[in-house]
């Protein structure tokens, strides 16, 4: 089996044909998380999870989809299904909305979603993007700086996953050291701007994932990405760190059971 800890096959990209899709994943053997964006999107992830065995939902707010109403009951009751096995994705996007206003209330919806994933012991999958590719860092200060004063350096095991890294070396380091997994989708495919940190951070805390319907890998690029394509960013990260394609399946499904409590 291989994990794509990060998908969402309940979006309308796959309306059509959803089955077929799905069908596709399971003679791949893909377990999946599917990762909501908003209320709409995370009902309809746990209802397609319910229905699916070897998929497993999460709850969240996108930081581009924030709108004023915030009803975090209802995400936590959302929680309470078994089949919600994160909070996320949550986090700070300085890409899409550059409104200082609007960032600082990225922050504090960011910061309500830890306050809930700590209340209830649940793992955070993390979207963070920077204003201008990358180049800035600011993203990724605001972010540590957060998580920072939440989480502490610790043992205690893995508290979520900064899903679709791109940060550099030095915000690797940080996420690792505050006991959160890199999340590593199709980008790697395209660009060499992460090998070095791919070689760099262990294998026990990497996660594979597609962010499916968006970012497809070689040789799919330009096409809508789905979910059993996700052994294109397996072999990618074996030829990085000089593994066997199964070392490396093997490793992040394993890394994915324990973050997901599903062992
Ligand atoms: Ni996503």
């Amino acid at each position: 089996m291989i994990f794509d800890s990060h998908c969402h096959p309940q979006m309308e990209q796959y309306d059509k044909d959803r089955e077929e899709m799905l069908k596709r994943a399971r003679e791949a053997g893909v377990l999946m998380i599917c990762v909501g964006t908003d209320l709409e999107t995370s009902k309809k992830g746990i209802e397609l999870a319910q229905k699916n065995d070897g998929m497993w939902a999460t709850v969240g707010l996108h930081p581009n989809d924030i709108t004023d109403g915030f009803d975090v009951m209802a995400y936590h009751n959302m929680l309470l299904d078994s089949k919600v096995v994160a909070i996320g994705e949550v986090g700070l996007d300085y890409y899409r909305t550059p409104e200082p206003g609007k960032q600082k209330k990225q922050k504090e919806f960011f910061e309500q979603f830890i306050d809930l994933a700590q209340k209830t012991k649940k793992p955070l999958i993390l979207h963070f993007r920077d204003s201008s590719k990358g180049s800035s860092g600011r993203v990724h200060k605001d972010a540590i700086k957060i998580l920072d004063s939440r989480f502490k350096i610790q043992n205690s095991g893995l508290c979520g996953v900064a899903h679709s890294f791109t940060g550099n070396m030095d915000d690797a380091k940080k996420y690792l050291d505050l006991g959160f997994c890199l999340g590593f989708n199709g980008i790697l495919t395209f660009t060499k701007q992460y090998d070095d940190v791919v070689k760099y951070i262990p294998l026990d805390r990497i996660l594979l994932e597609t962010d499916a319907p968006f970012l497809s890998p070689e040789p799919y690029r330009g096409k809508r990405n789905e979910p059993a394509y996700v052994v294109e960013v397996a072999k990618k990260i074996a030829e990085l760190k000089n593994e066997s394609l199964e070392k490396v399946i093997e490793q992040t499904t394993n890394n994915c059971k324990k973050l997901f409590k599903l062992v």
